[in-house]
């Protein structure tokens, strides 16, 4: 069944993998979403090679003014699914060398924006009949993970899994399924070249995961290959 799938992030790493994979798992429309189209090249030779299945948007996932512009562009259109993937490190250091301009942003980036797009386009999602909200998450923002390093990192997703596990009951009245993913460790600009999967593997895994999802498992913490995570 044809889907409409908002992925952020699209440009690169994980997000285009996304992409890529949703395009050629049948006849999806695909709205990916990026902070600068111009320079998106890779993004748009996929969308010039889709026949008409991937439009660009330009989203900052952390500026409130790119976010009502992408409701006020994509008003009346049905959504399916929401895969907020935009993500940011915020620095890397222990919690006692953290940087707080770098920690703010990140939760900006990583906490906040995933809900701010859930708002953007709620009246989206309530269109569809199965509408799913997937968020990237990352085992290094679980509690059950007691592991030092990249505090803001991790406090950013902890903080993201939560909001996410509340917010899976608020909307589960209204039918709409929410979980978050721990993608794998994967090779791209944030997970270096020593990473354990590709990126197409990640996504795959992602989309696999997704397409299984009930309502009947909203507020779940996956693994990319459909385990369970420990919260
Ligand atoms: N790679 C891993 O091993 C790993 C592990 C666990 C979780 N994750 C999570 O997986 C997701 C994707 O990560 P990745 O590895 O693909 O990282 P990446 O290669 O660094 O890509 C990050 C993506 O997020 C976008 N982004 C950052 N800030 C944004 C903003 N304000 N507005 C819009 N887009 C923004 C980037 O766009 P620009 O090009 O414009 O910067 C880029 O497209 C993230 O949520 C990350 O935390 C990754």
């Amino acid at each position: 069944m044809t889907k409409t799938i908002l992925i952020t992030g699209a440009n690169r790493g994980i997000g285009l993998e996304l992409v890529r994979t949703y395009l050629g798992m049948g006849d999806h429309a695909i709205i990916a979403c990026c902070r600068s189209p111009e320079k998106a090249l890779d993004l748009q030779t996929l969308r010039d090679s889709s026949g008409g299945k991937i439009t660009i948007e330009q989203l900052n996932v952390a500026d409130e003014k790119s976010v009502q512009n992408l409701t006020t562009a994509l008003a009346g259109q049905t959504i399916d699914i929401l895969l907020n993937n935009a993500g940011i490190m915020g620095g890397r250091e222990s919690a006692i060398n953290v940087d707080f301009g770098q920690w703010m942003e990140a939760f900006k980036v990583n906490t906040m924006a995933p809900v701010r797009l859930v708002h953007a386009v709620l009246e989206n999602l309530k269109m569809s009949d199965d509408a799913k909200i997937m968020t990237i998450s990352s085992q290094m923002g679980a509690l059950s993970l007691n592991s030092n390093g990249a505090a803001a990192y991790r406090s950013t997703k902890a903080a993201l899994n939560k909001v996410m596990q509340v917010l899976a009951l608020d909307l589960s009245t209204m039918g709409i399924t929410v979980a978050v993913i721990h993608p794998g460790w994967v090779q791209t600009d944030m997970g270096g070249t020593a990473a354990e999967i590709t990126a197409t593997e990640s996504a795959a895994g992602i989309a696999s995961v997704i397409s299984k999802m009930t309502p009947a498992e909203t507020g779940s913490f996956y693994k990319w290959n459909g385990e369970g995570h420990a919260w």
